[in-house]
């Protein structure tokens, strides 16, 4: 084993030619199919049906609950890996459902950019906007791409116009669709203005036949769509719609492209788009504000830790985003927090429930570790230079409900139960000396993350358990003197975030919070990460 460092360049190269992306949606706006389009283009799998998970067929979604097949809802996330040409690529999926969007910021935490797809109907959804209020909050770049042109929807100048005014993000068409949404006739590339003509091929379960058309051919063909294209392309030449790369790192402006993931239009565009304009991973940030750079030796963060993802692996998997180094299978690694060592013999990657034995990764890469009991969602794990990357932020809880066992002779496997549940983020949990050991109050930023508690709960750790509600909407940090303050007061309440130590204080409604805030002046009630 060489230590694990690599030599410089080849660690920098492997980080230059890797893309670790998410996609961020409104649910039904098309991820699981584009995710499918994007795998088949890069020819990771043979039929579009391998990838998706409806309809039966076989699923790369980690649908392990039987609450989540139930609902039909995509709670665990995976990682779907394929080579495009010389970009290895690493598409993080995400929840879909509002009630996990906590999964979902931590997802966004490991990635280096994200596609923002839009349904060409419906624009910008609830859950897009919170999605991207966090890829704009950490920074992340954006892709958006506007799905389902092959059915009837709006105007694309529409649509970039609300891109612009609702989010704030300049708009910068890299296509332009002939035809309007439900009579797609093809895409022209605003650079060098290539025209391709699309053919949906039966079913759309294997690529849509691409036609190169020369203008002149176009235009007599097309007709009026060609006119209406050309003259919108004009208009956008005039308003200066053309993308500033500076302005897309930074955040403020989107590559826009037109298409449609069920028959394969437009989606070799996008993989291209991901390929030359996402960006690669870079230095990251530690928490004196220091760059650790990609060629440094190994470091990485937990952004995620999950049990039972498979029934045939009924472990504890935490998922770490390699930010520097060469990570290589069996390199003993230092978990910051505890200083202990952490053997990684059995380190693997994930792509969808199949899982096999990793044996190197890169920065931008993700690695799951079984069994590595003690790793909590935000650790940092490194070789020889030490080092500690900012914690992942917490949303701000909503929903509070105080749990107990059912059955007082497994109190300690209700301990253990929500210790590890606490430990993988499925809720936040709050004690007080008050509350006592046995009673302590869970956090949710949605209502469904309670349902995994209760099934979990009763199903791996053997302790039932019985779950209160309590009549707190709203919650802030705050600090020990501005708790002293608040200690007895009416609608108020706070208590210690396990996984922390940060005082959490919870309140019935925001009138409540107002009214106390203004009573004391110099309390400090710091706002958390809002989920929407
Ligand atoms: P999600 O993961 O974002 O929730 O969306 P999903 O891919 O499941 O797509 C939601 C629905 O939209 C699916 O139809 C899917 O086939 C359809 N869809 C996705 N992309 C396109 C597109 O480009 N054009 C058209 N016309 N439809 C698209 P469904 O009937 O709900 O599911 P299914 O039975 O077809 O799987």
């Amino acid at each position: 084993m060489s230590g694990g460092t690599g030599t410089a360049p080849d660690v920098a190269a492997e980080a230059a030619r890797r893309r670790t992306f998410a996609v961020i949606s409104h649910p039904d706006a098309g991820k699981s199919t584009l995710t499918e389009a994007l795998a088949l283009h890069a020819a990771a799998i043979e039929q579009a049906g391998a990838v998706h998970g409806k309809s039966g067929r076989r699923g790369v979604r980690s649908d392990w609950m039987d609450m989540e097949r139930a609902r039909g809802i995509s709670i665990t996330s995976s990682v779907l890996r394929f080579e495009y040409g010389e970009v290895l690529l690493n598409l993080l999926d995400t929840p879909g459902h509002a009630d996990f969007s906590e999964d979902t910021y931590r997802v966004l935490a490991a990635v280096d950019g994200a596609i923002m797809l839009l349904d060409s109907a419906r624009g910008l959804e609830a859950q897009t906007l919170k999605l991207f209020d966090v890829c704009r909050h950490r920074g992340i770049p954006v892709i958006t791409f506007v799905n389902k042109w092959d059915r009837p929807g709006r105007e694309p100048l529409e649509l970039l116009d609300e891109v612009e005014q609702r989010i704030g993000l300049r708009p910068a068409p890299l296509n332009w669709p002939v035809g309007v949404a439900g009579d797609f006739r093809g895409l022209i590339e605003r650079d060098g203005g290539a025209f391709t003509r699309f053919r949906r091929t039966p079913g759309g379960a294997t690529r849509a036949i691409a036609e190169h058309v020369p203008a002149e051919q176009a235009a007599e063909e097309e007709g009026e769509a060609w006119s209406t294209a050309v003259e919108e392309l004009a208009l956008l030449d005039e308003i200066g719609a053309a993308l500033d790369p500076d302005a897309f790192a930074a955040g403020t402006a989107t590559p826009v492209l037109f298409g449609a993931a069920l028959p394969n239009f437009g989606v070799s565009a996008l993989l291209d788009t991901v390929c030359r304009l996402a960006p690669a991973p870079s230095a990251r940030v530690d928490d004196t504000g220091t760059e650790r750079p990609v060629a440094a030796p190994f470091a990485g963060q937990v952004f995620k830790v999950q049990a039972g993802m498979d029934r045939a692996h009924r472990d504890r998997l935490a998922f770490v985003r390699v930010c520097s180094g060469r990570f290589e299978r069996g390199m003993s690694l230092t978990h910051a927090r505890t200083g202990r060592p952490l053997a990684t013999k059995y380190a693997q990657t994930v792509f969808g429930r199949d899982r096999s034995t990793l044996d190197a990764a890169y920065p931008g890469d993700v690695i799951g570790l079984p069994n590595a009991a003690g790793l909590t969602v935000g650790d940092t794990l490194y070789v020889r230079t030490p080092v500690v990357f900012p914690p992942i932020p917490a949303f701000a809880p909503e929903h509070f409900m105080v749990a107990r066992a059912t059955d007082n002779s497994r109190a300690k496997q209700f301990r253990r139960g929500i210790d590890q549940l606490d430990g993988e983020g499925v809720v936040q949990v709050l004690r007080s000396d008050l509350r006592g050991d046995q009673a302590p109050v869970l956090a949710a930023v949605g209502p469904l993350q309670f349902d995994v508690v209760t099934a979990r709960m009763a199903e791996e750790f053997g302790a039932p358990v019985e779950l209160t509600r309590l009549d707190y909407s709203t919650a802030r940090v705050t600090d020990k003197e501005s708790a002293e303050t608040l200690s007895g007061r009416r609608g108020v309440e706070v208590l210690t975030r396990s996984l922390d130590g940060a005082l959490i204080a919870v309140f019935v409604d925001k009138w409540r919070l107002r009214a106390l805030e203004r009573e004391h002046p110099g309390i400090t009630l710091t706002r958390m990460l809002a989920a929407g």
